[in-house]
C-alpha cells in the first residue's frame, strides 16, 4: 500500500521521527517545509518523536553556542506551531546516552569508504567552519541512524539533503538484521516534503545565517522590515515568473502559502501595483497567518519552566525506549 494511504488508514501502525539542530529560531522555511507536515501527521494519530540534535551541532563547528537555550527555544517554536507534548516525544540527543551507545555497533556495520562517499557529508565538509574534518562529521550519518532506529521509526520526514542519511540508516537496519539474524529494525522510509523550497527575502535559500529568513517568533514590525528589504525588480506589473523574476516570485509564493492560494492569483490581484503593493500584501499575509501562532508563542515564552518540563518528560520517555532497544541489540549480539 502507498505510504500516504497507509498513514491515513492506520496512523497508529506508524512512528515518525525527525529533528532539528538547535542553532537558532525556526523560520518560515522550516514551517512550510516540514513543521506543518509533522503536525498534520501528529494530528492524524501518528506517534511523533522529535530529536533536538544538539551533539550534531558539533559536526561542522568546534563549539556549540548556547545549546540548552536554543533547545528550549526550539521547544517553544514546536509547541507554538502545534506540537502536542501529551502525544509527541520531544527530547535532546545528549539527554539519551543510549543513543551514543548504539553508535558503536552501528559503526561496525558500515565501511570507511561508504562514509567517505556520502554526498551530504562531503557537502558539509566543503562548507564546514572547521579547519579539519572531525570524526563526528565523518560519522554523521551513523549517529543519525541511531536517532532514527532507537525508536524503530518507519517514517522520517526530511528534506532532499538528508536522503543519503536515510540510505545509510536503511543499510544499517538491514545489515544488523542480516548479521544477527533478527527482525529488530524496520527499514525507515523518507517522507519528502511536497512544498516547493521557499526562497528567502534575497531570492536565495531561506537560512538564518544568510539574514534572509523570517523567524516564526519575529514581531510584526520585524517581519515588515525584512519584507521591505526583499529583492524585487523595477517592473511595476507583478507576475509570477520564478525563472526570470525570482525575487518577486518568492514573495508571491510566500503570500500564497500563507493564504492557501495560487501565486498567480495573488499576482493578478496586485496587478500594476509594483513592489510596494506586493510587499504590503505579503507582509499582511504573513503577519495574519502567524498571528495565532505568535500569540501562543508569546504566552508559552513566559514559562521557561514548562519548556524545560516538556524536555524532561520527553527525555524520560526517549530514554525508556532507547534502553529497551539497546537491551535488544545487546541480546542479539550475544550480550556485547
Ligand atoms: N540532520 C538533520 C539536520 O541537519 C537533523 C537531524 C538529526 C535529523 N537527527 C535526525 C533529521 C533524525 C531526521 C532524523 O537538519
Amino acid at each position: 500500500m502507498h505510504t500516504v494511504e497507509s498513514v491515513r488508514r492506520s496512523p497508529h501502525a506508524h512512528r515518525v521521527l525527525t529533528g532539528d539542530r538547535p542553532t537558532g529560531p525556526l523560520h518560515l522555511g522550516h514551517y512550510f517545509g516540514t513543521l506543518q507536515n509533522r503536525i498534520r501527521l501528529q494530528d492524524a494519530g501518528v506517534e511523533l518523536f522529535l530529536v533536538i540534535a544538539d551533539y550534531q551541532v558539533l559536526t561542522d563547528r568546534d563549539v556549540a553556542d548556547r545549546p540548552a537555550e536554543h533547545a528550549e527555544n526550539l521547544v517553544l517554536d514546536y509547541l507554538a506551531a502545534g506540537v502536542d507534548p501529551q502525544r509527541a516525544t520531544v527530547f535532546t540527543h545528549s539527554s539519551v546516552p543510549a543513543l551514543n551507545q548504539l553508535l558503536l555497533p552501528f559503526l561496525s556495520l558500515v565501511s570507511v569508504a561508504e562514509l567517505g562517499r556520502n554526498p551530504t557529508v562531503k557537502d558539509e565538509i566543503a562548507h564546514s567552519r572547521q579547519s579539519a574534518v572531525s570524526g563526528l562529521m565523518f560519522t554523521y550519518p551513523v549517529h543519525q541512524a541511531a536517532d532514527i532506529l532507537f525508536c524503530k521509526a518507519d517514517l522520517v520526514p526530511v528534506g532532499q539533503d538528508q536522503l543519503p542519511h536515510l540510505e545509510t540508516t536503511r543499510t544499517i537496519a538491514r545489515r544488523f538484521n542480516d548479521r544477527y539474524r533478527t527482525g529488530l529494525f524496520p527499514e525507515p522510509e523518507a517522507l519528502l516534503s511536497t512544498a516547493p523550497l521557499l526562497p528567502g527575502t534575497d531570492g536565495g535559500k531561506m537560512s538564518k545565517s544568510r539574514g534572509n529568513a523570517i523567524a516564526l517568533g519575529a514581531t510584526e514590525d520585524e517581519t515588515a522590515r525584512l519584507i521591505r528589504g526583499a529583492t524585487t525588480d523595477a517592473d511595476r506589473h507583478i507576475g509570477y515568473d520564478p525563472r526570470n523574476r525570482p525575487g518577486v516570485a518568492g514573495l508571491l509564493q510566500l503570500a500564497a502559502l500563507c493564504q492557501d492560494r495560487d501565486p498567480h492569483d495573488v499576482a493578478a490581484e496586485i496587478g500594476s501595483g509594483g513592489a510596494a503593493r506586493l510587499k504590503a500584501t505579503v507582509t499582511e499575509a504573513v503577519n495574519e497567518h502567524l498571528r495565532p501562532l505568535r500569540r501562543r508563542r508569546a504566552e508559552l515564552a513566559t514559562d521557561r519552566g514548562h519548556l524545560r518540563a516538556v524536555l524532561a518528560a520527553g527525555s524520560e520517555r526517549a530514554n525508556a525506549v532507547a534502553k529497551a532497544t539497546l537491551d535488544e541489540v545487546r541480546a542479539a549480539m550475544g550480550s556485547l
